[in-house]
């Protein structure tokens, strides 16, 4: 059905109709380059425009809705996007946060509160997952993705294109999932946005593109291709990625868009002028064109001169057409826009309280010394920090339409949660930054990036003291603010910033406890916060109900769950840090640094939190590795089962992990690979049996021949409560 209707709406375009069709321009917002479109209303009416993106609601949607289908010859809806990543106007955490609830219910859920928002403001394509594996925490998008692990990332990338798409693209509150960004994007080197990606292709197969591989089995309808290169060809003129691994070996059915003027970046990487480059991408498989009108400038041209050809022109254009007829757009060009749903769908009560319980659980207990947390409701609290009363910051990086103002500080949601229970003892006592490289620079917002308090820093670190001298603990609510991570957010240190620092040193001599609340947008080095703090509670960037999900932690009405999904180094220079690494020949021991071995001088291999780590309010106490086989053959199944036993004093969950290693195979394999995980919940005193069923699918990799098997030999079953505390237990496993 849909190839006749398809067939006989291109059998009417004319050649420009086409390639306007593959022209994505933006209407302002959020810009995150330097061009932004000029002349949109007549070009839609001429149909030099397929898709808009940077506006919502209702009404300014179905206005510019109204001039392609009302004003335009063939009358063809337009496709509208934005940057929904992590929530729409209900803002949820950042997805580094979400990934470390390990509940991919939830992360699906919080993708469909998302998409009926999206869709109650006209909106049908979103931005998102971004399923970029990344090792660097200073890469400033590790925020935007899932951490290290290709597994992992995986079904995250599943659960959330799942929650956007829904049952069919058709219904009303379900928006087209764009997967970005394709591919390796995460790999920069040294961290630095948009710089070079060099990889072997063993490394991509196995440990960069599973992730995107997931989004496109779970049935993603659309790509976005990445910024950097790959073996030298820019991802967005690349006919291997985009044609070659994504359709012909993935049989993926969708289109792909490129990133914000990706297509005239590649003059910038040295592939010829717009002209050319634009010809490339469409050869590559590339489809639309976002911003940058190379394709609408050029590809007649390329045309006329031989360079591109009808053939390559029509399958980008029926490859957005097909889309919007997945959408259903054909059918009813206005289906998300009904401004009724506006008042009804968004920000409200329902999907705040779904997003405080979904921000909780993505909070990750990194410290707690002698059960510091959670705190009485009774008693007294210095509350200080430049992110205890503050809103601003709540909501993280690519809130395009969420509104800070309608977020919740921590101030107001301990108020919330205690109420006059507990005397607050509040005061700044520091700037987030101190640094004017920050302080002089503006968001993609246009506004300034940290404001600075007129007080002197020694005036705030003094208010501070005195409130911690008042009180019986001392909550310090550090961090990153909303714009020091996201994209063209690279650091260099990612310490927390001096300034804080300095009021954290203070705080501490007072020998008060110290818990600090963390926000970050990627791991920070924290190995002094670690020495010197009692507690320390990792909030990421929480979304619109951070302070309501904070007190609840805080003050122990939830009991937190959750664990990194990407290493957090003692020091930059460890990074890339990941616990995946290979062997080498020369490996640690563990026993601190040594001489011709592979580790450093200065400092130990290991990691301050390692992969999959995470504390709780509770003790669990894990049995040995059971297996029901030792020797196995061919497709058997083994059976890998621990006993959890809740050894504290407060009902928890605990996220039980699987990894396997396979130490001889015919080339160098990680040390450890992340396969399976179950998070169960456990009374005080309960025991569970956890099992976990192993079939060869989890031995397999991709050897030198890039063939995707696994090999006879030992495996080693290791189950535990993060990468680096494990049980083990070995198999002999022949073919
Ligand atoms: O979706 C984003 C992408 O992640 C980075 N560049 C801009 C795009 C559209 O805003």
């Amino acid at each position: 059905k849909m190839n006749v209707f398809v067939n006989g709406l291109m059998g009417k375009m004319t050649i420009d109709e086409k390639i306007g069709h593959l022209n994505l321009v933006t209407i302002g917002a959020a810009t995150t380059g330097s061009v932004v479109n000029k002349g949109v209303e007549d070009k839609i009416k001429k149909g030099a425009i397929g898709g808009v993106f940077g506006i919502w609601g209702a009404d300014h949607v179905k206005e510019v809705q109204d001039l392609a289908v009302k004003g335009s010859r063939l009358h063809i809806p337009l496709i509208f996007g934005l940057d929904v990543i992590h929530g729409h106007r209900t803002i949820f955490p950042i997805p580094l946060g979400l990934s470390a609830s390990w509940d991919m219910g939830l992360i699906k859920r919080s993708a469909q509160i998302a998409a009926k928002e999206a869709t109650a403001e006209g909106l049908n394509w979103v931005y998102s997952p971004m399923v970029d594996i990344a090792r660097d925490a200073r890469w400033g998008r590790i925020s935007e993705g899932s951490g290290e692990d290709p597994w992992y990332g995986g079904q995250v990338a599943k659960a959330m294109v799942q929650g956007y798409q829904g049952s069919s693209m058709k219904n009303a509150d379900a928006v087209m999932a764009c997967v970005k960004h394709f591919a390796l994007y995460g790999g920069a080197e040294a961290g630095r946005e948009y710089n070079t990606v060099d990889m072997s292709r063993i490394r991509m197969y196995q440990d960069y593109l599973p992730p995107y591989r997931a989004a496109v089995d779970a049935g993603a309808g659309s790509f976005m291709s990445s910024f950097n290169t790959i073996d030298g060809v820019p991802a967005t003129g690349n006919q291997w990625l985009l044609t070659d691994v994504l359709r012909k070996q993935w049989g993926f059915k969708g289109f792909v868009v490129s990133d914000y003027t990706a297509v005239n970046e590649m003059e910038a990487h040295g592939l010829g002028d717009l002209q050319a480059v634009s010809a490339l991408a469409l050869k590559a498989g590339l489809d639309m064109d976002m911003v940058g009108e190379g394709f609408l400038t050029t590809l007649k041209k390329s045309l006329a001169e031989g360079k591109v050809t009808k053939l390559e022109i029509d399958l980008a254009c029926r490859r957005v057409l097909e889309a919007k007829y997945k959408l259903g757009l054909f059918d009813n060009p206005y289906k998300s826009i009904d401004a009724s749903r506006e008042s009804k769908d968004v920000l409200t009560p329902e999907n705040r309280a779904e997003a405080r319980n979904i921000t909780k659980h993505s909070f990750v207990l990194l410290k707690n010394n002698a059960q510091t947390l959670p705190l009485k409701k009774a008693g007294s609290i210095a509350l200080v920090g430049p992110l205890a009363d503050n809103q601003r910051d709540m909501l993280g990086t690519w809130v395009v339409a969420g509104e800070w103002q309608k977020s919740i500080s921590v101030m107001q949601g301990i108020k919330n949660l205690v109420g006059n229970g507990v005397t607050i003892n509040y005061a700044k006592g520091a700037n987030i930054t101190q640094d004017s490289m920050f302080i002089n620079r503006l968001n993609f917002f246009g506004q300034q990036m940290v404001t600075v308090d007129k007080k002197t820093a020694d005036e705030l670190l003094n208010e501070a003291v005195d409130a911690a001298k008042k009180s019986d603990v001392i909550v310090a609510v550090v961090g990153e603010s909303q714009s020091m991570s996201g994209e063209s957010s690279s650091r260099s240190d990612i310490d927390i910033p001096e300034s804080q620092k300095n009021m954290l040193k203070a705080l501490a001599k007072l020998g008060k406890p110290l818990v600090i609340v963390l926000f970050n947008g990627r791991p920070l080095t924290l190995t002094w916060e670690d020495e010197h703090a009692s507690a320390i509670l990792d909030v990421w960037a929480p979304g619109t109900e951070a302070g309501n999900a904070i007190a609840d932690v805080l003050f122990g009405d939830y009991n937190p769950a959750g664990k990194i999904t990407a290493t957090f180094p003692r020091s930059v220079g460890q990074i890339p840090i990941y616990y995946n690494h290979k062997n080498t020949g020369r490996p640690y021991d563990g026993k601190g640094p040594s001489k011709f071995k592979s580790n450093y001088l200065d400092i130990s291999n290991d990691p301050l939190y390692p992969f999959g780590y995470g504390l709780s309010y509770t003790t669990f106490g894990y049995s040995d590795v059971k297996l029901n086989k030792t020797q196995l053959k061919g497709a058997e199944t083994l059976t890998a089962t621990v006993t959890v036993t809740n050894t504290g004093k407060y009902a928890g969950e605990e996220v039980v992990q699987l990894y396997i290693s396979d130490p001889v195979a015919s080339i160098s394999r990680s040390v450890k690979e992340l396969k399976d995980f179950k998070k169960i919940s456990l009374q005080p005193g309960e025991q569970k049996e956890v099992a976990f069923t192993i079939t060869p699918e989890e031995l397999k990799f991709y050897n030198s021949q890039l063939k995707y098997d696994w090999e006879p030999g030992k495996f080693i079953i290791q189950v535990g409560t993060n990468s680096s505390d494990t049980h083990t237990a070995s198999v002999q496993w022949s073919k």
